[in-house]
Parts: structure tokens; C-alpha cells; sequence
């Protein structure tokens, strides 16, 4: 019995231009073959609009937001401007930006929360470095992240991504018995912080090297409700069968 629909998402991150968009039309052709699949693009913030024209079935997404609701931070966006822009969905606490943006628990918790006021579902990314993972304390890293950067409020507008930083956009990937162990723990945790029932509702991703070709034994762990897909999801081509495999 499970009553979470799976979510297949691609985070463009500084890729894409108009002409990119096109790829939107192979993308939107695979969701709509897969009915029973949330398929979600996160493209830079200057093409949401227009990706939201081109293809209205698609769920669009954001990056990032901000935590405030507006004022003096340049080059921001918050979660309404996002909102009004058409999209539904925004990514917080992505790997890169906790890094080169040092962005903090407390921050990406507070960004989760003011995307989910502002009617926005929120993909909250947590994950450990080699070096924690190395000395065996991925688990223990996760959990801190999950319970400093966790909104309580949300209801299933709440999302969370496993992505082992050491897994982003280098080819390798965790075992499927250290994908299902975190994906484990981190059900425990939502369930401890948000109740059993939310706990069972919300969606569980993993990130990290995502293709066609390990996809169906990454959706096949317990507790893996989806993914997050950064390279793969540039184009029509890689993205399509990660979706169909999905369906
Ligand atoms: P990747 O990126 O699929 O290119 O490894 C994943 C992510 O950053 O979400």
C-alpha cells in the first residue's frame, strides 16, 4: 500500500536558454505517457515563466528562494515572486548552495517554510560529504541537517532529497543498501518530528548521478519515492526514459 505518487525531478541548475526550452516538449510527452508520475523541472529562474507557457503540465520549479518576503537583499528571489512566476515547487538547501553560499540549517529551514507560505511545495536537499561518510557518520549527518533544516508546517508540500554530496555530478553512487539505510532513517526522523501519519505522506528522493541506467534499481530501495536528477535531466533524451522507468 503506497500512497505516495512518485516524484521525478530535474534541477537544470546554471544551464539552459530559451532555445533549451524545447527539450520541455520530449519531457512533457514522457509525463503525460506516465499518469501516475509527478514530473518536475527546475530550470534558472529567468526561464520559469516561459518553461510554465510552453508546457503547463510540467510542474515547474525554483532553485532557491529566499526566506523574507521582500526587501534589501540583491539578487534574491523570494517564494511569491516565484509563486507568480508560475511556479509551484522550489528546491532548498541544495549541496551547492550550502557550500558556495554557505547556507546554513536554520536558513534553509527558514526558506522551506516561507516557500510553503507562500503555496509552494518545498524539496528540502539534505546529505554528507565523502569525508563524513568515510568516517561513518553519514547517518549522524543527515539527521542533524534533516532536524535543523525541517518546517514543521507543510503537510505532503513537504519534500526531502538524499544527495551525498560526494554522489553530485561525479558518476558514483551509494550502494543500494546505503541508499535504503538513509532513506530509512530519515523516514524514522519525519515520523519522530512530524508524526506517523505526515511521515507516511511525504516524499523521500534520492540525488546523485541519476540515469536511464540505474534509475530502476534506485526506485526499487524502500523509501525511495523519487529523485532528483541534475545532468540527466538537461535534455529530452536522458530525462524521458528516467520517467518512463518511473511509470
Ligand atoms: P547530478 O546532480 O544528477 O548531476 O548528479 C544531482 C543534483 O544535484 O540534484
Amino acid at each position: 500500500m503506497d500512497m505516495r505518487r512518485r516524484l521525478i525531478a530535474g534541477n537544470w541548475k546554471m544551464n539552459g536558454d530559451r532555445e533549451s526550452l524545447a527539450e520541455l516538449d520530449g519531457i512533457a510527452a514522457a509525463a503525460k505517457a506516465a499518469p501516475d508520475v509527478d514530473v518536475v523541472i527546475c530550470p534558472p529562474f529567468t526561464l520559469i515563466e516561459r518553461a510554465v507557457a510552453r508546457q503547463p503540465s510540467l510542474i515547474i520549479g525554483g532553485q532557491d528562494c529566499h526566506s523574507g518576503i521582500s526587501g534589501p537583499y540583491t539578487g534574491c528571489i523570494s517564494a511569491g515572486m516565484l509563486k507568480e512566476a508560475g511556479a509551484t515547487l522550489a528546491i532548498v538547501g541544495h549541496s551547492e548552495r550550502r557550500a558556495a553560499q554557505h547556507e546554513t540549517d536554520p536558513e534553509v529551514k527558514g526558506k522551506a517554510e516561507a516557500a510553503i507560505a507562500a503555496g509552494l511545495a518545498a524539496i528540502v536537499c539534505v546529505g554528507e560529504s565523502e569525508a563524513e561518510r568515510d568516517a561513518g557518520k553519514a547517518a549522524e549527518r543527515v539527521e542533524t541537517q534533516l532536524r535543523g533544516s525541517l518546517p514543521v508546517a507543510g503537510g505532503d508540500a513537504l519534500v526531502v532529497a538524499y544527495e551525498p554530496i560526494w554522489a553530485v555530478g561525479t558518476g558514483r553512487t551509494p550502494s543500494m543498501q546505503d541508499i535504503g539505510a538513509v532513506h530509512g532513517l530519515i523516514r524514522g526522523v519525519l515520523r519522530e518530528l512530524l508524526g506517523a501519519e505526515r511521515a507516511e505522506a511525504i516524499r523521500i528522493l534520492y540525488g546523485g548521478s541519476i540515469t536511464a541506467a540505474n534509475i530502476a534499481e534506485v526506485l526499487d530501495v524502500p523509501n525511495v519515492d523519487g529523485v532528483l536528477v541534475g545532468g540527466a535531466s538537461l535534455t529530452a533524451a536522458a530525462f524521458a526514459p528516467i520517467i518512463e522507468a518511473a511509470a
